[in-house]
């Protein structure tokens, strides 16, 4: 299966990221937690390479909360301080200021100790598309930012939002580009949506989907389409646009609409608090 990013879209992105990690002390990083690995972009650790970092774990409402609890022990162990979030929801947000304070914690002190006068803190919200960041950007703000840069001929000021009084947030997220060399970290993305559909063969995403889901979660498919999971992941997917009654004028299973409702239903959480990948 051939997924494709966009280069030169990437390396704009990648120029504007580093400016905007310049002015910042911490950078949260938001991941997927269904696929917190494919998701996060590994390049992040060099280019916040001194900077406080933070892992947000978003859309933790749609993933399976047992093994969200082992990639918060992953990423702990890797020294990381982790925040488990439904921002859609606004759960978890509240938890971002008093961890944020504890990152600079020492650094403020040991200005306190040289009598240095104490400037607020400031932060960015980084992530790959779709991931959530302005979600989250606006429940921690608790209202809509309006996009100014959006407006021809207007240079667009970095703008900076008070959390409280000693922390600051930068009002445009960091985008970070995903990257797959591996085919099977593509196959994640594209199954949570975090890559464009249009650029994907959607019904060969689908059964893709379907032979991931029976070996991760045995009988979410029979119980939800009522499909016997000993068949092929083609026979599967065939199964469940018949059962569904998707069919075409000439009786055929209309493959395109099975494909796009079961891919919906998974990514909305139809299908249960589904993970797709382990630490
Ligand atoms: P981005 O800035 O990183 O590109 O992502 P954005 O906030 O636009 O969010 C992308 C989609 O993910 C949105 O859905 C948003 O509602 C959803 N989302 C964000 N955070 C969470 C979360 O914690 N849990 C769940 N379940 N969904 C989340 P959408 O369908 O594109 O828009 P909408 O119809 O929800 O408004």
């Amino acid at each position: 299966m051939d997924i494709q990013w966009y280069p030169g879209h990437m390396t704009k992105t990648r120029r504007m990221m580093e400016e905007n990690i310049a002015l910042v002390d911490i950078v949260a990083e938001l991941v997927d937690a269904r696929i917190p690995l494919s998701s996060k972009n590994p390049d992040i650790d060099k280019l916040a390479a001194n900077k406080k970092r933070l892992i947000i774990l978003n859309k933790a409402d749609l993933a399976d909360s047992r093994k969200t609890e082992l990639w918060r022990e992953y990423f702990e162990d890797r020294g990381f301080r982790i925040i488990t979030a439904d921002s859609k929801a606004g759960k978890g947000i509240k938890e971002i200021y008093p961890a944020c304070r504890e990152i600079m914690r020492e650094k403020i002190e040991r200005l306190k100790a040289r009598g240095r006068i104490l400037v607020p803190s400031r932060v960015m919200i980084a992530g790959i598309p779709n991931v959530g960041k302005s979600t989250l950007i606006n429940r921690l703000v608790g209202r809509s930012l309006t996009k100014t840069g959006d407006k021809p001929g207007v240079t667009r000021s970095k703008q900076w939002v008070k959390i409280k009084k000693d922390l600051e947030l930068l009002d445009t997220p960091g985008i970070l580009w995903p990257k797959f060399d591996d085919e099977a970290v593509g196959l994640r993305l594209a199954f949570t949506g975090a890559i464009n559909d249009d650029i994907l063969e959607k019904n060969e995403l689908a059964v893709r989907l379907t032979g991931e889901l029976v070996k991760l979660y045995p009988g979410c498919l029979s119980s939800r389409y009522w499909v016997s999971e000993e068949l092929s992941p083609h026979e599967i997917f065939e199964n469940i646009g018949k059962n569904r009654g998707f069919l075409t004028k000439g009786g055929e299973i209309d493959s395109l609409r099975t494909a796009s409702v079961f891919l919906d239903e998974f990514r909305g959480g139809k299908l249960g608090r589904i993970t797709l990948e382990m630490p």
